[in-house]
């Protein structure tokens, strides 16, 4: 650390001090500082979908303009959008709920940073399954408390087993956090996976459930979504179940997110937001509202796109020798273990130690960017997201096989 960094982290809040910087955003920071030189790069890190945002939506935020909506709404979020997403919890995920135990948030990730800040107290533990996504723990440092990360490895899917999370239950644990599908491993929990963990939770009645389910209708396989407020009623009334726009409707850079959870929970954060945003972006608000009530085909057709994706992604990276990937069954990730490039040396020379090394050799070397599974918790592994165009996924997918057939 140089002398200026020592003293900036002094002056900065302790736990932001010793938060890291989102290391997904660390590759696309230098995917676009190669891209700025020139350099071409394929890039399979960022977590975003490809495709447009549906036209009916961008033209109800177009309207929203031109009929002046260009106000604040209320803080939660304007009444129709919350009674839509109501609706959706209904409709979707057999959620009796009450639009005003709803928020609506500046994407999903403002909806997990309300309720942990709203809830969080010094000592306190969130249990974090790993590979997580990379925002969880960093949040969990920001507001002062500990992360419990629980390894679950590709023996059990990538999933929490009842048992590993009996073994983590402390009279500290405030939360325990689910993501399903997941990033990275798109792995997605069955009714009787939630329904084994629900069953150990009813015994802790301390312990709030985050349920991320952002990445909801990217299931693939006639595969059934379920989440654990719906498998386990008697959990409701301390379950925060969080979704948004970004994913499945490709609405990334819109920022809306929303949640629902018990009336307590629902007023403290928007209290809190009250104090920090004032609410989401008006005119993203009424886009929202058009994607949740509108026609619904895009979801299918995503769905369609990169259920082919992946499994032309899988084939490709399991034909490369030191890489082996499980099949996920969700999202638009494949997390690759790359053990069998480990200790081994690349194409022009670099060991390869670790995983980092793996990705960095490789965006090097082939200008193929991805990010290393140390960053979601679990290594050696590398995630590629597959949401880009099938000629670019098979040039990648191409130029990684050839790297790793040149590793010596
Ligand atoms: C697991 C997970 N949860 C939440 C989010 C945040 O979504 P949003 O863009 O709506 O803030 C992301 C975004 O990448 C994610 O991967």
């Amino acid at each position: 650390m140089t002398h200026a960094s020592k003293v900036a982290s002094k002056r900065l809040n302790q736990f932001l001090a010793s938060a890291k910087p989102s290391a997904t955003y660390k590759v696309i920071d230098r995917v676009a500082m190669r891209r700025a030189h020139g350099v071409n790069i394929i890039s399979l890190s960022a977590g975003e979908p490809d495709f447009d945002t549906p036209v009916h939506v961008c033209e109800a935020g177009i309207s929203a303009i031109r009929s002046g909506q260009t106000r604040y709404t209320q803080v939660a979020g304007l009444r129709a959008l919350r009674e839509a997403v109501a609706v959706k919890f209904e409709r979707e995920n057999g959620l009796k709920v009450d639009w005003h135990n709803t928020l609506v948030c500046n994407g999903g990730k403002q909806v997990i940073f309300n309720a942990l800040a709203a809830t969080l107290n010094q000592g306190d533990e969130v249990i974090v399954p790993a590979p997580y996504w990379v925002s969880y723990p960093e949040i969990v440092q920001l507001c002062g408390a500990q992360s419990v990360i629980i390894s679950c490895g590709s023996d059990t899917g990538f999933k929490l087993t009842a048992d590993a999370l009996k073994a983590a239950i402390t009279p500290r644990t405030r939360w325990l956090i689910l993501n399903s599908p997941s990033n990275p491993t798109g792995a997605v929990y069955s009714r009787f996976e939630l329904q084994a963990l629900a069953d150990v939770l009813l015994e802790h009645p301390q312990v709030l459930v985050l349920s991320d389910d952002i990445y909801e209708h990217l299931i693939f396989d006639d595969l059934e979504f379920f989440t654990i407020a719906q498998v386990e009623p008697r959990l409701c009334e301390r379950v925060l179940t969080m979704n948004g726009v970004s994913k499945a409707y490709a609405m990334t850079g819109w920022r809306i997110g929303f949640g629902t959870g018990p009336a307590w929970l629902i007023e403290a954060m928007e209290k809190l937001q009250g104090q920090q945003t004032s609410g989401a972006s008006t005119i993203s608000q009424h886009a929202a509202l058009a994607a949740l009530t509108g026609p619904q085909d895009c979801i299918k057709q995503f769905r369609a796109a990169f259920q082919k994706r992946r499994d032309l992604v899988v084939k490709l990276l399991n034909e490369a020798p030191g890489l082996r990937c499980e099949v996920p069954q969700g999202a638009f990730y494949a997390f690759a273990s790359c053990e069998g490039l480990i200790g081994k040396v690349s194409p022009a020379g670099t060991l390869l130690s670790t995983d980092e090394d793996v990705v960095n050799a490789l965006l090097d070397e082939t200008g193929v960017a991805t990010v290393h599974g140390s960053a979601f918790g679990l290594a050696p592994y590398i995630r590629i997201a597959y949401a880009l165009d099938d000629a670019s996924l098979i040039k990648a997918c191409e130029a990684i096989k050839q790297f790793c057939s040149s590793v010596r």
